[in-house]
């Protein structure tokens, strides 16, 4: 039987028009969509009538499917020759657990392909109005996750600017560590909340006022950008709200939620 293919596709962050050419012409070719729940419902207006679609959405602590059961399902379904569209918000290898489904395709000789999305690291920043790299303030620039903690934050200290995905439960502990571990107490930083989208939120303060702060509740998704391009926000925002005060989010310790 004629074997089908596999797109891992980046769906970017939020706003569906920063969907590119190449994934609105692979999602049109599409049989069969497995969707993360970051991606914007709006993406599949691109996809064709009749597409079945499967939610594989995770969400910090229940993951719905398991990710040996993706691997599974999409080398099931290309092996029954369907054109099977991984949808993935950003892009699929950035914190998108894409290279371990283009390792597990590989492995079944499954055909596939990836196609790089924006990344929130990148878009929500920059729809935040924060250029990562700028001549006068940050010559590099790190990816790190926050989801196990600081420590990951901690080892990429030498770049000028930090990008922390999936912090929003542990980024007073990262604020913290951050500055135990040598980074200035005044250094600005942004919590940037559904970047891209009609939601956008963007809060704006330093390191120890984040530090300082008992407790913090944040929806997700929640993208932190710790370094001095930061205050640029307050200059460059162009799209939502104006940036508003740390301050606010913070929560006294007894708080019921
Ligand atoms: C599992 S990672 C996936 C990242 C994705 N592959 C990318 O390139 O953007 C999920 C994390 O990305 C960040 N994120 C994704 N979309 C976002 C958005 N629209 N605004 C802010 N942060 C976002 C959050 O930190 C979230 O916890």
């Amino acid at each position: 039987m004629h074997e089908g293919k596999v797109y891992l596709i980046g769906a970017g962050p939020g706003d569906p028009k920063l969907l590119t050419l190449r994934a609105v012409e692979a999602l049109a070719e599409s049989d069969v969509i497995l969707m993360d729940h970051l991606v914007s419902r709006e993406v599949l207006a691109h996809a064709r009538q009749g597409v079945e679609l499967i939610d594989c959405g995770k969400r910090a602590g229940h993951h719905c499917m398991p990710q040996e059961e993706i691997h599974r399902l999409l080398i099931e379904r290309a092996r029954r020759g369907q054109i099977v569209a991984r949808l993935k918000g950003g892009d699929p290898f950035i914190f998108g657990r894409g290279g371990e489904e283009a390792e597990a395709l590989v492995e079944a000789a499954i055909e596939w392909e990836v196609i790089p999305g924006i990344s929130s690291g990148i878009a929500a920043a920059a729809y935040a109005g924060i250029p990562l790299l700028h001549r006068a303030h940050a010559s590099s620039v790190a990816f790190v996750t926050g989801h196990a903690g600081h420590e990951h934050a901690v080892g990429a200290q030498g770049a000028d600017t930090l990008v922390i995905f999936m912090g929003g439960s542990t980024i007073l502990q990262i604020a913290r560590e951050l500055m135990a571990s040598g980074r200035a107490p005044s250094t600005p930083l942004a919590l940037i909340l559904s970047g891209t989208r009609s939601n956008q939120a963007v809060y704006t303060g330093t390191l120890v006022e984040l530090a300082r702060m008992e407790r913090i509740e944040l929806p997700t998704p929640v993208l932190a950008v710790v370094g001095d391009v930061t205050a640029l926000a307050d200059k460059l925002h162009w799209f939502g709200p104006p940036p508003k005060p740390l301050r606010l989010l913070a929560m006294p310790a007894t708080a019921v939620s």
